[in-house]
C-alpha cells in the first residue's frame, strides 16, 4: 500500500447519519430526542456501520432546526439533557461505535449571548464576533443570503444604527473569524466536546468563514454565483491550520468539511496531510447534478445523464489517489433521499435502486456516509402543501416567488423533488401508529409508505430486504480492504445504462456493475474474456459465468466479482 494511503479508523469507517428530529421520539412531544439515539443504538450496530454522525443537537431557537446554535455547550431541550447526552456518548463507546458532532461556527445564533451583546452598542466587546456595516457609510455592498425572503444578506439593526451579515438566514448572524477572539471562542468550544470523548466534528460550510472585511463590492464575475465567492475567502487556510495546530492535532478524531464552492483544483488545499487542515470534506458536484445552473434548489429540466455521474466521481477519486481522502455520498438533511433521487423508486424497481446505490458508496474509494433511513430505502414524500412543509429554505423561497407574482405551483413541483424536507420525515420503524416514531403528532409527516414494507420491523424478518443486502454488502465491504484503498478504474466510460469500474489492491481485483436504467442491457468487457470471476453479491439474477465477457445487466441491477 503507498505510503499516503495510511490506515486509519475514519478511512475504514462507515458512517450512519442522524437528524435527531426525526429519529425517535420517547417523550410523547413529536421530536425525537437523544434517548430515542440510546434505544436504537443495538439497531445501528447490528447495521455494521462504525460512526455515528449526528446533526446539531445544541441549543437553539430552531429556525433552521439547529443550524443556528444560542450556546454552543448546551443541549436542545426539546432533545434531553447534558446527562442523556453524556449517556448517550457512553453507551456508543460500550457499543465500540464513534460519534462525530456538527460543527456550526461560520454562524450563531440571533439569540446566542455574543449576539444579544454585540448588537447592544458598536463599543460594547463582544461587537467585533460579528460583521457589522455601519449605515452612515450607506447601503452595504450587494451580498446574496440562502434563505432570505429577499435574498439579501445584509440586515438592518436599529440599535445601532449599523447592518449585520448573515450568508443564512437573519437569525443566523455570521461569525467573525478575523477575530482571534472568536476564534479562540470555537477552539474552547471544541475542546470542550472533544474532552467529553466526541470523535470528530463534520464542519458546517466551513468553507465559508473567511470574509474580506473590506466588505468589497461583489466583483463581476460572482454575479449570480456567490458560492465560489464565499468560499475563497482570504484567509481560510490560514484558520483551518490554526485549528489544526490549537485543537485537532492534539486529539485522534476525524473531520469532514461541508465544502460548498471547492473544486477539484483546491481540493488538496484543505486534505492534503502535509497541511494539516482537514481531514475530507463533502464537496457539491454531485449534488448539482440534476440542479439548474447555480441554482442549488432548482431542478435542471433535462435528465442527468449516468456519463456525468461517472464523471464526477471518476474525477474526484482521481483527485484523491495520491493525497487526501475523499467522502461519498448520495443524501442527506439537504437533499432529497437517494433511491428517489438516483434510482427509481416506483415499485417495480425501488428495491433494486435502493440496494445498487448502497453497493455504489459501499465499493468506491473513499468514507462512505449513509443517511438515517437510507438502509431501509426511504423514499422522498412529495408534499403537494405549502402547509405541509416546516424547512425555512423551502417555506421563505415559497414568500419569495409569492412576493413577485410568480408561479407558486411551479414552485411546489419543484419542491416535490428539491426540498429538504423530503429527507427529513421520521424514521420508519414499523407498522404501528406513526411508523413507531412517536405516539404523538409528529412534528413533520410520516410517509405513508411506512405501511407497504419500507420499515425496519418489516425488513429485519425478511431475508431478501433492502435493509439485510445493506447489512451484507456493509460486512464485504469490511472483509476487503481493496474496496477501501484500491485504485479505482472506470469502464465502458461511455455507456449511459451501466458504471462498471473495478477496485484493486496488489493481487486483489474487483468488479462492480451498477445499472443505473429502467433497460436491460447487455454489456461487453473484452478484458475480462477468459478470466475467472467468482460472484460475491448481487441484487438480482447475476451472470455466474463471466468468462465470455458478456454481462446481461437488469435494470437497476448491482453485481459484485472478485477477479482471479
Ligand atoms: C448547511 C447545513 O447542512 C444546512 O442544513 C444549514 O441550513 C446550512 N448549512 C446553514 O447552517
Amino acid at each position: 500500500m503507498k505510503e499516503h494511503l495510511e490506515r486509519l479508523w475514519w478511512k475504514e469507517g462507515i458512517v450512519y447519519q442522524i437528524y435527531p428530529r426525526s429519529f425517535q421520539d420517547t417523550t410523547g412531544n413529536g421530536i425525537g430526542d437523544l434517548q430515542g439515539i440510546i434505544k436504537r443504538l443495538d439497531y445501528i450496530k447490528s447495521l455494521g456501520v462504525t460512526i455515528i454522525w449526528l446533526n446539531p443537537v445544541y441549543t437553539s431557537p430552531n429556525d433552521d432546526n439547529g443550524y443556528d446554535i444560542s450556546d454552543y455547550r448546551g443541549i436542545m431541550s426539546e432533545f434531553g439533557t447534558m446527562e442523556d447526552f453524556d449517556q448517550l456518548l457512553e453507551e456508543m463507546k460500550q457499543r465500540g461505535l464513534k460519534l462525530v458532532m456538527d460543527l456550526v461556527v461560520n454562524h450563531s445564533s440571533d439569540e446566542h449571548q455574543w449576539f444579544v451583546e454585540s448588537r447592544k452598542s458598536r463599543d460594547n466587546p463582544f461587537r467585533d464576533y460579528y460583521h457589522w456595516w455601519p449605515a452612515e457609510k450607506g447601503i452595504p455592498p450587494k451580498r446574496w443570503s440562502y434563505f432570505d425572503v429577499e435574498g439579501n444578506a445584509w440586515k438592518y439593526d436599529e440599535t445601532t444604527n449599523a447592518y449585520y451579515l448573515h450568508y443564512f438566514s437573519e437569525k443566523q448572524p455570521d461569525l467573525k473569524w478575523e477575530n482571534p477572539k472568536l476564534r479562540e471562542e470555537v477552539y474552547n468550544a471544541m475542546r470542550f466536546w472533544f474532552e467529553k470523548g466526541v470523535d470528530g466534528f463534520r464542519m458546517d460550510v466551513i468553507s465559508f468563514i473567511s470574509k474580506d472585511t473590506n466588505y468589497p463590492e461583489l466583483p463581476q464575475e460572482y454575479e449570480g454565483n456567490f458560492v465560489p465567492f464565499y468560499a475563497n475567502g482570504p484567509n481560510l487556510h490560514e484558520y483551518l491550520n490554526e485549528m489544526n495546530n490549537e485543537v485537532l492535532s492534539k486529539y485522534d478524531v476525524m473531520t469532514v468539511g461541508e465544502a460548498p464552492g471547492v473544486t477539484l483544483k483546491n481540493a488538496l488545499d484543505f486534505v492534503d496531510e502535509d497541511r494539516k487542515e482537514l481531514n475530507m470534506f463533502f464537496h457539491f458536484d454531485l449534488m448539482s447534478l440534476d440542479r439548474d445552473g447555480d441554482e442549488v434548489f432548482m431542478m435542471r429540466k433535462d435528465k442527468w445523464k449516468l456519463t456525468e455521474f461517472k464523471k464526477i466521481h471518476t474525477d474526484w477519486d482521481a483527485v484523491f489517489s495520491e493525497k487526501g481522502w475523499g467522502s461519498m455520498y448520495l443524501n442527506n438533511h439537504d437533499f432529497p433521499r437517494s433511491v428517489s433521487r438516483w434510482g427509481d423508486d416506483s415499485k417495480t424497481h425501488w428495491y433494486n435502486s435502493a440496494t445498487m446505490l448502497q453497493t455504489f458508496l459501499l465499493t468506491m474509494r473513499g468514507t462512505p456516509y449513509f443517511y438515517y433511513g437510507e438502509e431501509i430505502g426511504m423514499t422522498n414524500i412529495r408534499f403537494q402543501n405549502i402547509t405541509d412543509y416546516k424547512d425555512i429554505n423551502t417555506l421563505n423561497r415559497y414568500a419569495s416567488v409569492k412576493n413577485v407574482g410568480g408561479d407558486v405551483s411551479a414552485f411546489i413541483e419543484n419542491e416535490k423533488d428539491a426540498s429538504r424536507d423530503n429527507a427529513r420525515t421520521p424514521m420508519q420503524w414499523d407498522t404501528s401508529k406513526n411508523a413507531g416514531f412517536s405516539d404523538e403528532k409528529p412534528w413533520i409527516k410520516v410517509n405513508d409508505n411506512y405501511a407497504e414494507g419500507i420499515n425496519v420491523a418489516s425488513q429485519e424478518n425478511d431475508r431478501g430486504s433492502v435493509l439485510n443486502y445493506f447489512r451484507k454488502m456493509v460486512q464485504i465491504r469490511k472483509d476487503h480492504l481493496a474496496l477501501i484503498y484500491g485504485s479505482y478504474e472506470l469502464l465502458a466510460p461511455d455507456n449511459e445504462r451501466v458504471y462498471a469500474y473495478t477496485r484493486t489492491l496488489e493481487e486483489d481485483k474487483y468488479l462492480i456493475l451498477l445499472s443505473f436504467s429502467r433497460e436491460r442491457e447487455i454489456l461487453t468487457l473484452e478484458q475480462f474474456k477468459g478470466q475467472n470471476a467468482k460472484l460475491l453479491l448481487a441484487n438480482d439474477d447475476a451472470v455466474v459465468h463471466v468468462k465470455d465477457g458478456v454481462f446481461k445487466v437488469r435494470p437497476y441491477h448491482a453485481m459484485l466479482y472478485t477477479i482471479d
